[in-house]
């Protein structure tokens, strides 16, 4: 089978907490698949299983066929690794951040200045090659580690919410680039992320975790279509009234100030809209916030 990653019953232990709760998943190769869950759900325990930096306490993992147990050199030489901390040589500037990088993997000077100027301009930093790491932005630094996750030309890219704590346009610089690499090197691409919107504009399948367990998985649109009612109808600031819950097609909940409303067709949901008025009501697909609103709160 064409499997990038296999895990099998993986479990975590810290002491008596129990992080990851004996998942089982697969990751094809050459596509985008995201771990999504909240904090706390157990992804860099996962991504650092992945990656040969934590041993698992039970179950099974095979990267590329290699077993985490016993081969993690040849796994580490073929993954690239974005960790969730920014850990980039301050005391060295950008270039030389890649090429001392690259040392570790044995490249040849030439070829590893080469690589530094090619990645370098792919993630638009040629003029900062020089720069101190310090004067970088958020963004420039996280794009830097994902050029120097790339150096060696490895064959799965794991990346550890990319872009949390960065400003919208920069996130989306970001999204492009990583969505670039998966066009064009036929990268498998294993993301973790609590943002929902990252999940499902990045990537084919959602691993949808929470407390370390699985609460659901597939294709974004096959998570929502399966987990959820097809609409959603928000009215804002509707505390003060009291739910019409009347129709057993209609899915209610509540969310801090809002009422929400679901359903598999728009006609349900707009006979709702003239009970609240001027409120503000916004009618829309339901997304992947939905379901994990919904299926944490059972
Ligand atoms: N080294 C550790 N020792 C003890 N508990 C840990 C350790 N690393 C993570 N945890 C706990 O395991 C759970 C999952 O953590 P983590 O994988 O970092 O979650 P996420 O990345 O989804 O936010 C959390 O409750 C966290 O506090
Ligand atoms: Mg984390």
């Amino acid at each position: 089978m064409n499997l990038a990653i296999e895990a099998k019953n993986l479990t975590k232990n810290f002491g008596n907490f129990q992080a990851v709760k004996g998942i089982t998943f697969q990751i094809k190769r050459g596509e985008t698949f995201a771990l999504l869950g909240e904090n706390g759900a157990g992804k860099s325990t996962i991504m650092r299983m992945v990656a040969c930096r934590s041993p698992l306490t039970d179950g099974e993992l095979y990267v590329e066929g290699f077993d985490v147990k016993y081969q993690d050199r040849e796994i580490r030489s073929i993954i690239g690794v974005v960790p969730q901390e920014n850990n980039l040589d301050p005391d060295l500037n950008v270039r030389e951040n890649l090429i001392v990088y690259s040392r570790y993997f044995r490249i040849p000077l030439k070829i590893a200045l080469e690589r530094s100027d090619e990645l370098l301009d792919f993630i638009k930093l040629s003029e900062k090659a020089n720069a101190k790491v310090d004067h970088l932005s958020g963004g420039m630094k996280r794009r830097l580690i994902i050029a120097r996750a790339l150096l060696h030309q490895p064959q799965i890219l794991l990346l550890d919410e990319p872009t949390t704590g960065l400003d919208p346009n920069v996130r989306q610089e970001i999204w492009e680039k990583l969505e670039e690499l998966r066009r064009t090197e036929n990268l498998t691409i294993v993301l973790s992320t609590h943002y929902m919107d990252e999940a499902e504009k990045l990537s084919q399948q959602i691993l949808l975790l929470s407390h370390g367990k699985i609460i659901a998985e597939g294709a974004p649109r096959h998570i929502i279509e399966d987990k959820v009612k097809k609409f959603a109808l928000e009215i804002r600031e509707a505390e003060s009234l009291v739910p019409q819950i009347k129709d057993s097609k209609i899915f209610f909940q509540k969310r801090g100030t809002s009422h929400l409303y679901f359903a598999d067709s728009v006609e349900e949901l707009t006979s709702l809209i003239n009970f609240y008025g001027t409120r503000q009501v916004i009618l829309r697909p339901s997304n992947l916030e939905d379901v994990f609103l919904q299926l944490v709160d059972k």
